[in-house]
């Protein structure tokens, strides 16, 4: 009868499990459960039995309506909340999965990366937690010096190193400068140093983390038009065949004679439109390699000279024909309809 009991249990059990709703649990409940139901059926031998087989059935058979009990009700509750079970095609093509690609940025930072190596850059990257000596201190800025507070710079809270000052998050790439010359030691450079940078600013133009991408070429009698048609190349490459650039006098503290660089607005080809006002579009600076900067560097001025520039991806990018992204914020806003047009 033992047997009997606990068989009918795991019947009773997957049959409640399997019911698809509620007439089908209470067709169940009275069949297991009901007074002439099938426990009822294997009691009736009972009172042939003696007193402790009695007790022990009799707990067993209390355990064992309980189980039903329960398994009925949880069943009952689990068939109010979950759907019916819908039909299934086995034919039915499948679902692709959502296919990612690469942000806007790392995209432009590739392509940036591809112009200047077809010309023989080598593209590194330098730390975005760095001395003070590579950030400003080397590129002819010294402690305190007022130049400095064109970078609105975030400082790392820790001791400051004996020689190289205090660890700051790079506000520029041209940190990489000197770092590129102890690199390589010996001239020819041709360094691309893309990377993130820092600044305290946060607006329509402006993001606390943004990315620079950094040039620096140093050789023999390097001069201004190497600068100039390395910026016309670029101009042509990245913003198309009628793009060019201009350069106007400007002062950074690391370049001598220093510039801020344009490129020709791509809306009107430089005729000035509703978007460039003036027909160019400031993107960054450039400028004749300092002197000083050189010495930090070990390599002699009096043998070599250079050329560097350094704009920021982001602006440069949204600068694209038919881009006309006017908040650079959205670039980093994670909203996925603004991102999967690009
Ligand atoms: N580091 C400058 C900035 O962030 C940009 C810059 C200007 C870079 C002149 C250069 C340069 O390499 O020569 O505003």
């Amino acid at each position: 009868m033992q047997t009997k009991l606990l068989n009918l249990k795991n019947q009773a059990l997957a049959l409640i499990n399997e019911a698809e709703n509620k007439q089908e649990l209470e067709r169940l409940r009275i069949q297991f459960l009901g007074r002439k139901g099938q426990i009822n059926q294997i009691l009736k031998d009972l009172p042939q039995l003696d007193k402790q087989e009695k007790a022990k059935l009799g707990r067993l058979t209390n355990d064992l309506k309980v189980a039903i009990q329960s398994a009925i009700k949880t069943k009952s509750q689990s068939l109010k909340t979950t759907p019916k079970k819908t039909w299934f095609d086995m034919t039915a093509p499948g679902k692709s999965p959502p296919l990612g690609h690469l942000h806007p940025i790392s995209q432009a930072i590739e392509e940036v990366t591809r112009i200047f190596e077809h010309i023989g850059f080598t593209r590194v990257r330098y730390p975005e937690v760095d001395w003070d000596w590579y950030v400003f201190e080397s590129l002819n800025m010294p402690v305190d010096h007022p130049a400095r507070d064109e970078w609105e710079t975030i400082f790392i809270d820790t001791p400051a190193h004996k020689t190289m000052g205090k660890m700051v998050l790079t506000t520029h790439t041209s940190n990489g400068q000197v770092r590129e010359m102890e690199r390589v030691k010996q001239p020819p450079i041709r360094m691309l140093n893309i990377g993130k940078c820092y600044r305290r600013q946060q607006d329509r133009t402006h993001t606390v983390m943004f990315h620079q991408f950094e040039g620096l070429v140093i050789d023999k009698n390097i001069g201004i038009p190497h600068l100039k048609g390395t910026l016309d190349y670029f101009a042509r490459e990245f913003y198309g065949p009628q793009a060019k650039s201009r350069i106007r006098p400007f002062n950074f503290r690391f370049t001598e004679p220093s510039f801020e660089v344009d490129f020709s607005c791509t809306h009107c080809s430089g005729k000035g439109c509703k978007f460039c006002k003036s027909g160019w579009h400031e993107v960054g600076g450039a400028g004749l390699v300092h002197p000083n900067v050189l010495k930090a560097g070990k390599i002699d001025p009096s043998k070599y000279s250079g050329f560097a520039f350094g704009w920021g991806i982001e602006r440069t990018y949204t600068l694209k024909p038919g881009l006309n992204i006017d908040d650079i914020r959205l670039l980093y806003s994670s909203n996925l309809n603004f991102l999967n047009q690009f």
